[in-house]
């Protein structure tokens, strides 16, 4: 029906969520309801990866960098999220989807970490669907937090320096235990990442479509799925004997 091929899915997706101050604009309308219809979208593409059975999900909610829009805008955005998190609980739970948090907790407001923690908790022993909400996230400051971890394990005498490798350099990621993105998604036609994901995306293949984030449904989300079927995953090795989509499911299998 939607023309896509069941088997060859990805394992991991995850969306730059982009372009709710402009949708928002463009209808002469404060950012604020930009935000509030982004969030609908947000409901939309974690039914989507559910019902296809994608297995993990990744949204980028909130950089280190959105600290400096301004105050009315930064409070909204946390008002937004607790209020996303209470009313979703319990569709959450219905639909056996795991919530948990990449980022630091340290700087959101204390009654929004409440709220994660708490939904968090309630839906950890769930695995329909993991979705990672990336909150007060930063992927250099992942990577620097990943290295100092990795350093105070050296100097406790857990590791020597020589025995570092990328997997084990992984397991100091927020994303530990998760597999890498198999496809990155961003909304609002700008070609860039915007500090997201940088250790893990070294393989993904990147959708960008100009479509705007509170206008980016299942339609669209089916759109991005499809292109990503039509891609060649070489991972930097040649294949001679093998279609687009038997090297995708090779790709995911890595
Ligand atoms: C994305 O939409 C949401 C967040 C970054 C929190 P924007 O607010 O960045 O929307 P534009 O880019 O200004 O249109
Ligand atoms: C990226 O969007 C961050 C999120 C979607 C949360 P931004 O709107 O903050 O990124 P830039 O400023 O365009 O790079
Ligand atoms: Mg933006």
């Amino acid at each position: 029906m939607h023309q896509l091929d069941v088997d060859q899915l990805p394992r991991h997706v995850a969306i730059i969520m982009d372009g709710n101050g402009r949708w928002a604009k463009k209808r002469f309308l404060n950012r604020i309801v930009g935000h509030e219809e982004g969030a609908n979208s947000v409901r939309a593409v974690v039914r989507s990866c559910r019902e296809l059975g994608i297995p993990y999900l990744t949204l980028y909610a909130f950089s280190k960098e959105n600290w400096q829009r301004p105050p009315s805008e930064v409070d909204a955005l946390w008002h937004l999220l607790k209020k996303f998190l209470i009313s979703e609980l319990p569709e959450l739970l219905d639909k056996g989807i795991r919530v948990c948090h990449i980022g630091d907790l340290e700087g959101i407001p204390d009654d929004v970490v409440r709220e994660l923690l708490k939904v968090i908790e309630q839906t950890k022993h769930l695995d329909r669907l993991v979705v990672n909400l990336a909150v007060n996230y930063g992927g250099r400051q992942e990577i620097e937090r990943a290295a100092r971890l990795f350093a105070e394990d050296v100097r406790s005498g857990r590791y020597s320096p020589e025995e570092l490798s990328g997997e084990l350099f992984s397991s100091y990621l927020f994303t530990r235990g998760t597999p890498d993105p198999d496809l990155i998604i961003r909304t609002s036609g700008e070609y860039r990442v915007s500090n997201f994901l940088l250790w893990q995306l070294a393989y993904a293949e990147l959708y960008i479509t100009d479509v705007l984030w509170p206008d980016f449904r299942e339609e669209e989300f089916l759109a991005a799925l499809r292109d990503y079927q039509k891609r060649e995953r070489r991972f930097g090795t040649y294949y001679d004997d093998q279609t687009p989509t038997q090297r995708c499911a090779a790709g995911s299998q890595q």
